[in-house]
């Protein structure tokens, strides 16, 4: 820590700050890091939401850092001096990504360890063929159900719908079970007044699935955590599935989502791949560059005083890393697609100890999900114009709100 940094102004003591939202909720997000850039260098402060400040690091190697020195920057949200001093709201919309909660994703050290390791081998463990297959038939039977309509919206109808429905399916649920287990998970992430019952059902199918796994194992998640030496009892292992639920659902709806937009809406993007000078694995990965899912990630705690890029951070505070701004960064990427084909540096995954355990598995989601719709929807295009595709509002991510499209209708699909 250098003597110039502790004179610098303190989170507290800064005015007249960006909202974090203005990075996320506007047409070019990569305007807004410039301009905080050229204010503040790698390292701005940012507004959370009003009156709660956070740094949000703009640049690859300052998140690398951050992100791989977990003794210096925690995932435990109990470090945060906002949380622990009782300034930030119980009910602040900060709360569903920022407030603790007991599994891996909020956990460091050896407790992050040994909760992370079984989510691992349960991903690792999962025979590709057999994930493609039942990825591939959900995606066909999502498509069956309106591809008579000859429109619908390729957000709500598809993107949004396939991670819950896949992840319930890797946990063991048959296709209708996984789909009322997503309607459970729905009503609980959706805060409105069936949000206990969607609890209530969401608990009951995940212990109902426990219970028949222990009697007679399968080849899947459930079981490979009944397995595991890891998880010390059912309550782990449910939070561990929640978890898995959870970190996959807007990522995956979002990269889903992103991918399609694109290819419907960006004519160089579309009309790459189309003439196959783009394979779909790299238009993924272009994606991954320009829009990743996560698009601010939060967050980090300093566990002490430190300096970070000419900022003072002091013990307490909250870093967002933000991926977005981080893929720009002329260190990584020099913003010519066709030189960056097999570049897979971006920070879609995060980096450390936290880098998704998913990498695999939902790149096999995505891909299935992204090439069965251009497969079995003919003639598609958007229904409306371009510009009016705007995100779902939130400071973390850019998914679309909708993708509403029309194409040739067609009575049945045939996988
Ligand atoms: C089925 C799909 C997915 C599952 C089951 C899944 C699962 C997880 C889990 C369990 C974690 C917590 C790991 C830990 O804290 O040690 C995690 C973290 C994360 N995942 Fe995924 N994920 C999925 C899809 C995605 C996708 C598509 C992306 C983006 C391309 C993504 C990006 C991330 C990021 C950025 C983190 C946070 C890392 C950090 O805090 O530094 N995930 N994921």
């Amino acid at each position: 820590m250098t003597t110039t940094s502790r004179q610098n102004p303190s989170l507290a003591e800064m005015t007249d700050l960006m909202p974090l939202s203005a990075t996320t909720n506007c047409a070019d997000p990569q305007s807004a890091y410039s301009e905080l850039r050229a204010r503040w260098g790698q390292v701005a402060p940012v507004e959370l939401e009003p009156g709660i400040p956070g740094w949000l690091v703009l640049g690859h190697p300052e998140i690398c850092n951050v992100a791989r020195n977990e003794r210096l920057f925690s995932r435990d949200p109990h470090n945060w001096r906002m949380y622990y001093e009782g300034i930030v709201s119980p009910d602040s919309g900060l709360g569903p990504m920022m407030f603790p909660r007991d599994n891996a994703y909020f956990a460091d050290g050896d407790k992050h360890r040994r909760l992370r390791a079984p989510i691992e081998d349960a991903l690792e463990g999962m025979p590709e063929h057999q994930l493609a297959g039942m990825v591939r038939q959900t995606c066909t039977d999502l498509i069956g159900r309106f591809v008579d309509r000859g429109a619908g919206d390729l957000v709500a109808d598809y993107a949004a719908v396939i991670p819950m429905l896949v992840v319930g399916r890797m946990f063991g649920f048959g296709m209708d079970q996984a789909e009322e287990f997503r309607q459970g998970l729905l009503a609980l992430f959706g805060s409105g007044e069936d949000s206990q019952a969607g609890n209530r059902r969401v608990e009951e199918m995940l212990n109902e699935i426990i219970h028949a796994r222990r009697a007679e194992p399968a080849a899947d998640v459930t079981s490979a955590f009944l397995d595991s030496g890891n998880l010390r009892d059912d309550y782990e292992i449910e939070q561990s599935m929640v978890l898995m639920v959870s970190a996959g659902y807007e990522t995956t709806m979002t990269w889903i989502a992103q991918t399609l937009r694109l290819m419907l809406t960006d004519d160089r993007f579309g009309g790459r791949l189309r003439g196959g000078r783009l394979g779909l694995d790299e238009a993924l990965d272009e994606v991954l560059w320009r829009d990743p899912p996560m698009t601010n990630m939060p967050a980090r705690y300093a566990l002490a005083d430190c300096d970070l890029a000419g900022r003072r951070i002091d013990r307490g505070d909250a870093l967002i890393l933000g991926f977005a701004a981080a893929n720009a960064d002329s260190r990584v990427h020099s913003g010519d697609p066709w030189l960056e084909v097999g570049n897979r540096s971006y920070l879609a995954y995060s980096t450390g100890p936290h880098t998704c355990p998913a990498q695999r598995t939902s790149r096999i989601i995505t891909r299935i999900a992204v090439d069965t719709a251009l497969h079995l929807l003919h003639d598609v295009v958007v229904a409306v114009p371009a510009e009016q595709i705007t995100p779902i509002p939130s400071p973390w991510t850019r998914c679309p709100a909708s993708l509403p499209v029309r194409f040739a209708r067609s009575a049945t699909v045939h996988n």
